[in-house]
């Protein structure tokens, strides 16, 4: 078992109701002049992003507004984010949206003190000291970044997508509604599910498997959300499995599914390498890639997998065929992902054949030009990471 920190400071405020503390919440984690930062459309057309800055005017609090935030945020946008707010003097930044714009809130936030290039923490060339307080209006449930200590973001020179990861960054608040997700298209809502199983995943595959606890709040966290997409799928405003959803993504990534155990991660960065070329969602490009991953790695554990087939996947345990019952539950998390509209290749990901060099491309950026490996349940190098790309094709 390992040692391990627990620390989750976020505020959550959850429930039908819970935006109208937006305001209080502000104030009292000190913001006196905010940058409102959103995405596209969404968080206009529901009204939400009015509702919010009404409820900010009313108690007196000064704002200004930035959106055009896209999925997979971008450099750019971050940039003009810090102009803007070293130019207006903001000294608190709330993120309406959901893991895209709490990103580029928390990017946006470390660079406004720092008199050098922001993209320097991403590069991993120095740590921020201090940033603006962050805190967010979540309207989509998946990327966890409500309540965690990262941001990825995309550097549209080279395509090239890196996260950056820092305790003081963790959100000040969160503010969670599930009626505010019942928009969601049912693809966003699909891979949104995808990432925070997926959350639970790297951190359950670990060859630390005496943290019993932690382990079976992982198995409940994921057999919650494959139980509570089918409802929504199904009724879009089914609050009780909106609600199961919108928590779920935030115990997903909050550390607590961690605890005790190394973590792997190399699913999502096989994975950023896919959305820093081709553009796709998130939680998508994950389970066109984690099948092909299960496959090359099993072997270094099979227990492990033969536990999450049977404890997560229901599958039988053939107890005379213990690599029969591990594949079968990798099998069945590939129908999973097909019942929920989830791509399980690249080809059904992007459409298209890949290329041969676009898959050595990905490999040379995922092992930032052969010098790193990634993940350790199988620690893997530049030529396992396009083993998997062509295994996933
Ligand atoms: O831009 P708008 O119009 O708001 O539309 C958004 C966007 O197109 C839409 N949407 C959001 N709320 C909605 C809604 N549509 C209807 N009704 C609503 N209530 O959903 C689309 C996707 O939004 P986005 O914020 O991109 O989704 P998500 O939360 O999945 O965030 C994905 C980003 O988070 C990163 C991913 O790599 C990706 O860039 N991640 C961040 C992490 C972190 N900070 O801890 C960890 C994750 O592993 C992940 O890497
Ligand atoms: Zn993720």
């Amino acid at each position: 078992m390992k040692d391990f920190k627990y620390y989750t400071p976020t505020e959550v405020v959850f429930g039908k109701q819970s935006e109208e503390k937006v305001a209080e919440l502000v104030k009292k984690y000190g913001g006196t002049k905010v940058l409102v930062h959103y995405g596209g459309q969404s968080a206009i057309k529901s009204g939400l992003l009015d509702k919010v800055c009404g409820l900010l005017s009313q108690e007196g609090v000064e704002y200004l507004m930035l959106g055009g935030v896209v999925p997979n945020p971008r450099l750019s946008k971050v940039y003009e984010g810090i102009e803007l707010c070293r130019k207006e003097g903001v000294d608190f930044i709330l993120a309406v949206g959901g893991g895209s714009v709490i990103d580029s809130a928390k990017a946006i936030a470390c660079g406004v003190p720092y008199e050098g290039d922001v993209w320097d923490f991403y590069l991993g060339k120095l740590h921020a000291e201090v940033c603006l307080p962050v805190a967010s209006v979540l309207t989509i449930p998946a990327a966890g970044s409500e309540m965690s200590e990262s941001s990825v973001i995309t550097n549209e020179d080279g395509g090239i997508k890196l996260g950056y990861s820092n305790d003081i960054t963790r959100p000040k608040f969160a503010i969670m509604n599930p009626v505010r997700t019942y928009t969601l298209p049912s693809y966003q809502t699909a891979a949104g599910v995808t990432d925070m199983i997926m959350h639970t995943m790297e951190r359950y595959f670990t060859h630390d498997d005496d943290m019993t606890l932690t382990t079976e709040v992982a198995e409940a966290v994921m057999r919650t959300l494959m139980d509570s997409i089918f409802a929504v799928l199904k009724n879009p405003e089914d609050y009780r499995h909106r609600a199961q959803i919108m928590w779920g993504g935030s115990i997903a990534h909050n550390g607590l599914t961690g605890c005790g155990v190394a973590d792997d991660w190399a699913t999502h960065q096989l994975e950023h390498e896919l959305s820093g070329m081709f553009d796709v969602t998130h939680g998508a490009g994950l389970a066109a890639v984690w099948p092909s991953w299960a496959r090359y790695v099993y072997k270094e554990n099979v227990s492990r997998f033969v536990r999450f087939a049977v404890n997560v996947m229901g599958v039988t345990n053939d107890f005379t065929d213990p690599e029969g019952t591990a594949l079968k539950g990798i099998e069945a998390m590939e129908r999973f992902y097909h019942a929920i509209g989830m791509p399980i290749n690249i080809h059904e990901l992007i459409g298209r054949d890949i290329t041969d060099d676009e898959i050595k491309e990905m490999a040379r950026k995922c092992s930032r030009d052969y010098k790193t490996t990634q993940g350790c349940f199988k620690v893997l190098n530049h030529i396992d990471m396009e083993t998997i790309y062509q295994m996933a094709k």
